[in-house]
């Protein structure tokens, strides 16, 4: 394959510390599980120790400057996150613990307020377990009802399914935008109008996609959106839910406690203003204003280079891949769906992933393997466990290389060994 120089990742690898100084002894690490957790680059390590070591105070609290600096920094990622996604005000973005914190959020709140016995939620075959777990609560208190769409036989979603499935008493379309296992890229904007033709509302899981294409809140016109930091170059801990302010406004707190009031007398409180009403307690300060810089490194390489970097990197990862006997992929390959995410989930028949997996590893090559927090999908597809190779911008064609060929050589050893 034929690539002109210099690629995005040869302009960014450098940006991170991780690819030079990593911690696999005498190997050359190559990370293909971007999906599971990105890298971070120095900057953000930078901005977590910097708040750390100057500006480390609570905030929303203190008279004092760094309390005003710690508020500040904190704020401004609040901004930053709200741009990232095109909001309308950073009153939209609550800042949680992950996304998974996010979708809890909505369940226990939204949720519980609004759904009665026999309403309907609907969901896909290819969601999360985070996606899947807190509806399932929610339906034992609320006795609401789940449904799941199905999955077409390339692994897309199957369009059909939701349109028989949507009806008058379907209240929530909760959905992944791009899978963590197939790859396949919803389509948020066209699944979101059928959606709300039967007025039903609808949350996006954007883990797999915000750091890897733009995302428009407005222009998707959806509902509720859940991210993740630590998929996205920022650190672990913080994560936010977007919701549309109206529906904010409406939905009772989360949890409770310090931070979220605005007064609290001995038999009741009054809330705080948006969107402070559902952060109870000290929250991630440094982390959140690390995910800021994290966010604001991602726009200046540009959302769309990395798309169209990482597109062809899929390209070249399916050509590898389909070219090994025995090997099959989940999911729609790239000429099938050219929107899909830049992740190959596979299997090779009579070997286990985890041993693939192992295996690569002594080669300092890092892929998962496992159910990948997709139980139901891989129920519904009989399998046990799947191998998953997943890229960023910072991957490069020769690791893509390196793996394949390492690939090759471990399904041959297994085969011998088994
Ligand atoms: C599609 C998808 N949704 C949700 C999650 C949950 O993210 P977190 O564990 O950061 O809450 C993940 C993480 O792997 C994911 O890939």
């Amino acid at each position: 394959m034929t690539i002109s120089s210099p690629t995005l990742a040869d302009q960014t690898r450098v940006d991170f510390p991780m690819f030079s100084n990593h911690s696999l002894e005498n190997q050359k690490l190559i990370y293909l599980d971007h999906a599971a957790t990105s890298q971070k680059p120095y900057k953000v390590i930078e901005a977590l120790k910097h708040y750390y070591s100057n500006d480390n105070a609570n905030v929303h609290r203190g008279a004092h400057q760094l309390s005003a600096r710690a508020t500040d920094g904190f704020e401004q990622a609040r901004q930053i996150t709200a741009e990232f996604i095109n909001a309308e005000t950073p009153r939209e973005i609550v800042f949680t613990r992950n996304a998974t914190e996010a979708i809890n959020l909505v369940a226990r709140s939204w949720g519980e307020a609004e759904l009665k016995e026999k309403d309907e939620i609907l969901i896909t075959l290819m969601e999360h377990h985070s996606n899947f777990v807190p509806w399932q609560l929610l339906a034992q208190r609320t006795g609401c009802i789940i449904r799941h769409i199905s999955i077409t036989s390339s692994g897309e979603l199957d369009l059909e399914d939701l349109r028989e499935k949507l009806n008058s008493r379907t209240r929530l379309l909760s959905l992944v935008h791009i899978s963590n296992t197939l790859g396949c890229c919803n389509d948020i904007a066209e699944i979101t109008q059928l959606a709300h033709n039967v007025g039903s509302l609808v949350l996006v899981d954007a883990c797999q996609s915000l750091a890897h294409q733009p995302i428009d809140v407005k222009k998707l016109k959806i509902d509720f959106l859940a991210g993740s930091s630590h998929k996205l170059c920022g650190p672990t801990g913080i994560g936010f839910l977007w919701a549309r302010e109206k529906l904010l406004e409406e939905m009772p707190p989360f949890l409770c406690g310090g931070e979220m009031i605005q007064d609290v007398f001995l038999d009741h409180s009054t809330w705080a203003e948006l969107p402070h009403k559902f952060e109870a307690g000290t929250p991630a300060i440094g982390e959140a204003i690390a995910m800021g810089t994290a966010l604001n490194y991602l726009k200046s390489i540009g959302l769309k280079n990395i798309q169209s970097w990482e597109k062809t990197l899929t390209k070249h990862l399916f050509e590898k891949l389909e070219s090994i006997d025995g090997l099959q992929i989940l999911g729609p390959n790239p000429e099938q769906q050219p929107s899909r995410g830049a992740l190959a989930t596979f299997t090779v028949q009579g070997i286990h992933a985890d041993d693939i997996a192992a295996l690569l590893d002594t080669n300092g090559i890092c892929i998962r393997s496992g159910h990948h927090c997709c139980q139901p999908l891989h129920r519904h597809l009989g399998l046990n466990s799947t191998a998953r190779a997943s890229l960023s911008f910072t991957s490069t064609i020769d690791e893509i290389d390196q793996f394949s060929e390492e690939l090759v050589s471990t399904i041959s050893f297994l085969k011998k060994h088994i």
